[in-house]
């Protein structure tokens, strides 16, 4: 996905969008560039790689203009050089845009067959040339940009700039998130709330279908069928420092420590004043009127939804399906009645999982989510939406998210277990107090950061690494081997532990490190059997269990993280904290970027 925003402003505009663009960095970042009209002049100034080599570029070759559009891509169409660099212009117009236009191809031969050529390989072009050619049809500015929307399939949020219109910046939303920024004397725009927090809070969400004809004193809103939509202004409070990095070395790493106070928070928010009762908002979720539950999610949100199957079969006797969005969305699964279906996602944007929800609706009785934006698409299109409340989340590999979500996951299910009369209340009540004392764990494990830096600059050495876990650790091995795989490059895989000798085994060597997360519950005897196993065939162990876990296991271990023992139905959240320090630590001992890994982006909005 890319990051994209637009100012209508009463100062130069370069600096400012830059400013924004940092802000949606995190969306994508193949390469940057920004269009302004000075003088009534289109003009714009594009650099490939990170934003810092436009500011560079405009350093050298400033950009006047108090009217501009700007584009941070991560890339769908094209390869990220210069020429696919957004803004694409033609002749008089300007686009930025994030999202894929299906049926680029067609109007791109149309396009053709009219003796117009392009020069780049990405659909965001076509559409510029679409609206350069309305114009020179004699259609004015808004209509272009109208007509060309209206030929538009696909998912998109697009921005148009016109040569000679200083103050007119034409928007549409569809299936990408857009929102609109109002300011005194001055209108913004972007992809999120994050890009314009420190400009205004005054914020209008576009509707799907909308297209906004924004001047600097007006806003005119038209939806998908033609009419004017009023769309409600909200007051969206962004506190700045929650988007800079508080000292830290990278957003990751404040986001790991931030883990504590937000999962105080969203405990906070979902106890009863006494914290023996758990309250979900809305309509709430009456658990004890459904026979089956549907969790689907994407990524790190998908491990946190097999996490949560577990908790809802063993505490609520709630029989739970887990899908992974991109498959659920194209198997057009039954649904049967007495089904709820729950959405699980960080950015509530997730453009597999917000198809899944809309595959669901009308099939499903009751649509969830649990997200951290609850103005998201995915937030607004269900009939409960709980939020993590985690906080803006930039690092691009998700830490604090996964553990919000899986306490109001795991909220959720004991929520579940009382109402389906698995859980009595003094259980609830005994439950719910030991999860009002993880946060104070969590910080404990937190100050032994340094522990976790000495195993990693070991596993930096490594190619490859294998993760294993049983029950409620196989997802948490799932979540570790994509932590270390999408920030330190290193290709490490997760299987049930159980697992191991039915093909796996063969990987072991001495040089494949095998992280096993193993607290000592009912199964630790078989994961030690497993252990031996690896040992036996030279492959190093590290094993990250509790002190009695440690007092069972045989000698020989590589290495071991000794975690403090608690409920075994907490401990996803707390072994979720190594799984993230190992892959941050190893990491930065690689030298990778860790806030803004290669090839990936914070919300994937395409397919
Ligand atoms: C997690 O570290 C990754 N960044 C990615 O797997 C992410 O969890 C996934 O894309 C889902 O995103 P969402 O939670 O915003 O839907």
């Amino acid at each position: 996905m890319c990051g994209i925003v637009g100012i209508l402003g009463r100062h130069e505009a370069s600096p400012i969008l830059v400013e924004a663009l940092k802000r949606l960095e995190y969306r994508g970042y193949d390469s940057a560039g920004l269009a302004t009209v000075n003088d009534g002049h289109l003009e714009r100034r594009r650099a490939v790689g990170k934003l810092v080599n436009l500011s560079d570029l405009l350093v050298r070759e400033p950009l006047a203009g108090k009217a501009g559009i700007g584009h941070t891509r991560w890339a769908t169409h094209g390869a990220p050089n210069l020429a696919n660099t957004h803004p694409h212009r033609a002749g008089p117009v300007a686009v930025v845009h994030n999202g894929i236009i299906e049926n680029y191809r067609e109007l791109r031969a149309e396009l053709t067959e009219l003796g117009t050529g392009h020069s780049t390989d990405t659909d965001t072009e076509t559409v510029a040339l679409l609206a350069q050619h309305y114009l020179e049809a004699g259609h004015p500015p808004r209509e272009a940009a109208m007509r060309t929307i209206a030929r538009l399939e696909g998912a998109y949020a697009l921005l148009f700039l016109f040569d000679g219109e200083p103050d007119l910046l034409i928007a549409a939303r569809k299936g990408s998130p857009l929102a609109v920024g109002h300011g005194d004397g001055e209108m913004f725009v972007g992809s999120d709330a994050i890009a314009l927090a420190p400009l205004t809070e005054r914020i209008t969400y576009l509707e799907e279908g909308d297209c906004a004809i924004i001047a600097r004193d007006s806003v005119e809103i038209v939806d998908e069928n033609g009419n004017i939509a009023n769309r409600e202004m909200r007051r969206i409070e962004i506190d700045p420092a929650q988007i800079d990095k508080g000292g830290h070395r990278h957003f990751m790493a404040k986001e790991i420590a931030e883990q504590p106070t937000v999962i105080s928070d969203a405990l906070r928010h979902y106890l009863t004043e006494d914290g023996r009762d758990v309250v979900l908002p809305g309509t709430g979720v009456d658990f004890a009127g459904i026979d089956r539950m549907v969790l689907v999610a994407c990524g790190t949100a998908y491990y946190a939804c097999l996490t949560a199957k577990y908790w809802f079969e063993q505490l609520a006797g709630l029989p739970v399906d887990v899908d992974i969005a991109s498959e659920f969305r194209y198997r057009h699964p039954p649904i049967p009645d007495r089904t709820a279906a729950l959405f699980v996602s960080q950015s509530g944007e997730t453009a597999d999982t917000l198809a899944a929800l809309r595959y669901a609706s009308g099939r499903a009785d009751s649509l969830l989510s649990v997200v951290n934006v609850p103005e998201s698409s995915i937030a607004r299109e269900s009939d409960v939406a709980l939020p993590i409340l985690a906080g803006a989340e930039i690092g691009v590999a998700s830490t604090k998210a996964f553990t919000c979500q899986l306490t109001v996951l795991l909220l959720m299910a004991l929520r579940a277990g009382r109402d389906r009369g698995k859980l009595d209340a003094e259980a609830l009540a005994d439950r719910l107090s030991a999860l009002r004392g993880l946060p104070a764990i969590l910080n404990r494990v937190l100050a032994r950061d340094s522990e976790f830096r000495e195993a990693a600059r070991a596993l930096a050495e490594a190619g490859n690494a294998l993760y294993l876990g049983r029950g409620l650790m196989y997802p948490l091995a799932l979540e570790g081997a994509l932590k270390m795989k999408e920030i330190s490059y290193i290709h490490a895989e997760a299987y049930a532990s159980g697992e191991l000798k039915h093909g796996p085994i063969a990987l072991i060597d001495k040089t494949m490190p095998v992280i096993v997360m193993a607290p000592c519950d009912a199964l630790f005897g078989k994961t030690v059997s497993n252990m031996q196993e690896v040992m036996a065939r030279g492959g190093r162990v590290l094993l990250i269990t509790d002190a009695e876990g440690a007092q069972q296991q045989d000698d020989g271990v590589w290495r071991q993280v000794i975690l403090p023992q608690v409920d075994p139905a907490l401990t996803p959240i707390l072994y979720a904290l190594p799984a993230q320090l190992l892959a941050y630590h190893t990491a930065v001992a690689k030298g990778t970027d860790v806030d803004q890994p290669r090839n990936l982006a914070k919300s994937v909005t395409v397919e």
